[in-house]
């Protein structure tokens, strides 16, 4: 983990509720790390998952949600941003894997985008499953055609296979192969009680960011683990399904 102070060198709409931020002077961040941001005028930190990485410039996509990144929509080209980099375990990807299935679930889509561009760079097959509500929360499908075949689902029809993640993932999946995926809890519980060949990154409120407030614990099958230090990424078998 570093402290370190980003300026920032964009800040756009994306769609729906979602921005693309670009950030220079970042340290090497890999793929399912992610960064807390402090926001002028708030308490805590804010956490957001590298959704790409390269020669300093950290990229991140945002969803509005509440008072934080409302605040965030208008912070402007130049501003500095008070920021704790290299936080989490991030992916690890499968040296055995014949493809690599990427789920993404709505703003879960973000840190993919880094994993996808990184997995080409080593050749690896690829195939991208993005599924959001409607097609107004889905972005990067364009970018993930470069590096692999792209499957879309919303569960209003609107774009792709009208249906959820599971629905998408149907036949797509095999027991060779492995899956990284990111997105809303329900249904990364369903992915996890149906192909245990994977791995998720999970969210939870978080106090400090960095393992030292035990605010984001959650129970596993190898006992009580820290989101922000011994996750956000978990294998698929050890996370526990209420
Ligand atoms: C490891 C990690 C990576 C994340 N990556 C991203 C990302 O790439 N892009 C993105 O848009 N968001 C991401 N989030 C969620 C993001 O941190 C929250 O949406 C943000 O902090 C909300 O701030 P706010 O002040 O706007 O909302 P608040 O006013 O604090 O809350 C608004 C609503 O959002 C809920 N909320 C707040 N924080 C979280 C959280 N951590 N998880 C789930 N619900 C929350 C609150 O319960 C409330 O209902 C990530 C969270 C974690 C833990
Ligand atoms: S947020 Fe403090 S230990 Fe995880």
């Amino acid at each position: 983990m570093k402290k370190e102070l980003l300026t920032v060198l964009s800040n756009e709409k994306l769609n729906g509720d979602n921005y693309i931020m670009k950030l220079s002077g970042a340290s090497y961040m890999k793929p399912g790390q992610f960064v807390e941001m402090l926001l002028p005028g708030f308490t805590l930190r804010r956490p957001f998952s590298v959704s790409d990485y390269e020669n300093d410039i950290l990229q991140i996509v945002y969803k509005v949600v509440g008072r934080g990144t409302e605040y965030m929509v208008d912070i402007k080209k130049g501003a500095i941003i008070d920021t704790l980099t290299g936080l989490g375990n991030g992916f690890t990807i499968s040296p055995t894997a014949n493809i690599h299935v990427l789920v993404g679930g709505g703003i879960g889509i973000a840190p993919l985008y880094y994993l996808a561009k990184e997995m080409h760079k080593k050749n690896l097959n690829i195939k991208v499953i993005l599924c959001a509500r409607s097609k107004n929360d889905l972005f990067f499908t364009e970018e993930f055609k470069k590096w692999g075949e792209v499957i879309l689902a919303t569960d209003d029809g609107s774009l792709g296979i009208h249906g959820n993640a599971i629905t998408a993932l149907e036949g797509q999946i095999t027991s060779a192969d492995y899956y990284y995926t990111c997105g809303p809890e329900p249904m990364l519980k369903a992915l996890s009680k149906k192909y245990p060949n994977g791995e998720h990154s999970l969210e939870a409120i978080m106090g400090c960011g960095f393992g030292a407030c035990m605010g984001c614990t959650i129970k596993t099958k190898q006992g009580f683990k820290r989101v922000c230090k011994e996750g956000p990424v978990f294998n698929a078998t050890d996370i526990i399904i209420d």
